[in-house]
């Protein structure tokens, strides 16, 4: 057997796939249809300070290859997170990452004060991307993600990733900003804006109008994103999200750059992704008399296999 296990962030991941934050909700209800510990970590569902009910319905649609979502960071707020999936969510089998979202700094400062109270986290995602809460996207301005990053790191001795945008910004400059200040990492990225139209009724099929793309349909922009990150930053932990469906996308991830693979719209089509991937991974190394996932991560920028 190959051997899956990753040590990054300070521990160690049974395997390179994770649970992107949303479909996954906080991991409870899942858990039954999931081999919990073939799966690297869990990312929860996107917390913020304040309870949110999320965008109206119509919210979901779907595309070719895809789905455009607006539901807009519906969540239990961090109080009742706390009281009430926390310590569910702590027997998981799994290593686990909090997904953050804040409305300013000193709003990030707050939240990140509370979450390091919660034991059993791994690292804290700070979400500087989601395309369906309006206003500007955070991720997009280098000097907004900098102070985001700084509030966070502050308070919490946690790791701290960060959730940037494909679409939108300057990744790099953004992704400097958050290193600069002590992330640890990145997640790239988060769904793409979209837009879809009923055109037997000619209005937008979303209630917001515009939502974010995920599934199939992104993978060449995430795998883009993260190949030139990975470039530009040989030293930090990327996670590479976008797209993934397959084992043939799941290796092109790790060989763009990625350490670690995020699954979100594909464990809406198959709740059993993640472990088969973990399955498939193995046996194409292992057929591949590859003894690491790690013999994979980053070939594309060293030229790929040798071919004889
Ligand atoms: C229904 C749904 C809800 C999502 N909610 C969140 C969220 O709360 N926070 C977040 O950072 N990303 C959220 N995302 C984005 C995913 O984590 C992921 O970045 C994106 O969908 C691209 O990956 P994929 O193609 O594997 O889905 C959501 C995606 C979907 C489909």
């Amino acid at each position: 057997m190959a051997d899956l296990v990753l040590k990054r962030l300070d521990a160690q991941f049974a395997s390179p796939i994770i649970l992107a934050s949303g479909p996954a909700g906080f991991g409870v209800e899942l858990a039954p249809a999931l081999d919990l510990p073939r799966i690297g970590a869990i990312t929860t569902k996107t917390i913020t300070i304040e309870p949110r009910t999320g965008n109206d319905q119509p919210r979901l649609v779907d595309c070719p290859s895809g789905a455009l979502n607006s539901i807009g960071l519906e969540n239990p707020g961090i109080d009742a997170f706390a009281r009430l999936a926390h310590s569910q969510m702590r027997e998981l089998p799994l290593r686990r990452i909090l997904s953050l979202a804040a409305t300013s700094p000193g709003e990030m400062e707050t939240l990140a004060v509370k979450a390091a109270k919660l034991s059993g986290f791994d690292a804290i995602e700070l979400n500087l991307s989601c395309p369906n809460i309006g206003g500007k996207i955070t991720g997009a301005d280098a000097s907004a993600v900098r102070e985001y990053v700084r509030a966070a790191v502050g308070v919490t001795s946690i790791p701290v990733l960060v959730k940037l945008p494909g679409d939108t910004g300057n990744l790099l400059n953004s992704s400097e900003s958050a290193l600069s200040v002590g992330a640890a990492g990145l997640t790239l990225i988060n769904s793409v804006r979209g837009l879809r139209i009923d055109w037997t009724t000619g209005r937008p099929f979303l209630s917001r109008t515009y939502g974010g793309l995920s599934g199939p349909a992104i993978l060449p922009v995430s795998l883009a994103r993260v190949f030139e990150a990975r470039s530009a930053f040989p030293e930090a932990v990327i996670i590479g999200t976008g797209g993934v469906s397959d084992l043939g996308s799941a290796i092109e991830m790790l060989m763009a750059g990625a350490d670690f693979i995020g699954i979100g719209f594909g464990l809406m089509v198959d709740p059993e992704l993640p472990q088969k991937l973990a399955v498939e991974l193995d046996k194409w190394l292992d057929e591949r008399e590859m003894v690491s996932v790690q013999e994979i991560i980053g070939l594309a920028h060293s030229g790929g296999f040798d071919v004889h």
